[in-house]
């Protein structure tokens, strides 16, 4: 269990850039940084309008003359301190994060990015030697995959006690964007011009998250083909889609299937996992992140609830709030921090044996989201056929 004990030497240097005031995520990025004594907030270019970042970092706690106008002017600024940053957390549009993770890893700065990491592979590549070079770390964020009971479905696969998969079935619907964009705020402009969201909406935006959790949970097992189909429902939006369905072979023999969505109107927003083996199921949503449905074929269905002694001891050791106390999102990104923490503390200290067997979503899981996302629209631009996955 985790109790908020320190687990490496000291808090890491941190700042953050973009995740201001009007931010979608960046309040996510803090509440999950700022859990274990593990990261301090020294440092912002919090916003593209910099009075406002000022304003907003003072507030956070953040020294006057440590709050940038922007993400050039803080890795200058805080390469001349001898307390500068370590470590900086980049909650930016998806356009800019090519750029700033290249010019923070030059500066010597490990790096936290959100998901999707870049447009290209090759991005991702040139990213990840340029890190190894540097001799730092680039983790990714990626909601959701701190949480127990996904740790539990991964040790249970792991364990062999569903058998056989067979069957991955996901879903991430909302219907956020089930009417047009006239009048839109700026979170969805960006998402919705390829310039500044890349090349996919929704299956960038959301199925990322799908995608890398359902390698946590199936590591074993590799796509080999896949199809995608994909749709701007509202036609402003293309090329980008509002709405896709993608279909999966794996390696093993399984058949996956996943939908995103953005137009599901009506829906509040929720990711659904289904694994499927030959002796049993497991079945998880976000809607009710603190159960876990077991289902093993001829016996009673079972609903396993975080925090229990009866969970593997994998799913146990990442939980936080115990038995009698919902546990959720907040408490997952905690997670997510906490293990890049302990990834930068170890490469630091030059303990590469440690980050061998250390579990964190680093820059390879970043990677493969954008490898995923190339084939999906490889597939759907070639009509929606089936691509060999590459
Ligand atoms: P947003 O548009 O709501 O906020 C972006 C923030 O970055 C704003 O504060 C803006 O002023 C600032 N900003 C933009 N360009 C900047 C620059 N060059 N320098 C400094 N600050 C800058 O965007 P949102 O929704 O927060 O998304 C940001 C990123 O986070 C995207 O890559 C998105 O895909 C990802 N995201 C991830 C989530 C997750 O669960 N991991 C959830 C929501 C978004």
């Amino acid at each position: 269990m985790i109790n908020g004990e320190r687990t490496i030497s000291r808090p890491l240097r941190w700042g953050m850039i973009g995740g201001g005031r009007t931010g979608q995520v960046g309040y996510k990025h803090r509440t999950g940084a700022l859990r274990d004594g593990t990261y301090q907030l020294l440092a912002g270019a919090f916003d593209l309008d910099a009075e406002r970042g000022r304003d907003f970092g003072t507030k956070l706690g953040v020294a006057a003359d440590r709050c940038y106008a922007t993400y050039q002017e803080l890795i200058a600024g805080e390469a001349g301190r001898p307390d500068g940053l370590e470590v900086v957390s980049i909650a930016t549009p998806n356009f800019t994060h090519y750029e700033i993770n290249k010019a923070c890893l030059e500066a010597g700065l490990h790096v936290i990015c959100e998901k999707p990491l870049f447009f290209t592979v090759a991005e991702c590549e040139e990213i990840e030697k340029l890190a190894n070079e540097n001799g730092l770390i680039v983790g990714v964020t990626y909601g959701f995959t701190g949480h127990p009971l996904v740790h539990q479905m991964a040790a249970m696969v792991n364990k062999g006690m569903l058998g056989d998969i067979r069957i991955v079935d996901m879903q991430y619907t909302h219907g956020f964007n089930a009417g047009d964009d006239v009048g839109a705020g700026e979170a969805v402009r960006w998402r919705t011009n390829p310039k500044t969201a890349g090349p996919t909406f929704v299956l960038g935006d959301i199925g990322t998250h799908l995608y890398y959790l359902s390698e946590i949970v199936l590591p074993h097992m590799k796509i080999e083909k896949l199809l995608c189909d994909r749709k701007a429902f509202i036609p402003t939006r293309a090329p980008l889609e509002d709405h896709a369905t993608v279909l999966m072979h794996y390696d093993n023999g399984a058949r996956g299937r996943l939908w995103v969505s953005s137009v599901d109107a009506g829906n509040m927003g929720s990711q659904r996992y289904r694994f499927v083996g030959s002796k049993a199921s497991v079945e998880w949503s976000d809607s009710r992140p603190d159960q876990l449905i077991y289902e093993v074929q001829g016996e009673p269905n079972r609903t396993l609830h975080h925090g229990m002694p009866y969970l593997e001891e994998e799913s146990l050791a990442v939980d936080r709030m115990g038995a009698l106390h919902t546990e959720g999102l907040g408490d997952s990104w905690s997670n997510i921090y906490l293990w890049i923490a302990q990834a930068i503390d170890a490469k630091n200290r030059g303990d590469e044996a440690f980050l061998k067997t250390h579990h964190y979503p680093g820059i390879s899981a970043g990677t493969e989201g954008v490898r995923w996302l190339e084939n999906c629209v490889r597939s759907a631009d070639a009509g929606s056929a089936w691509v060999d996955f590459k």
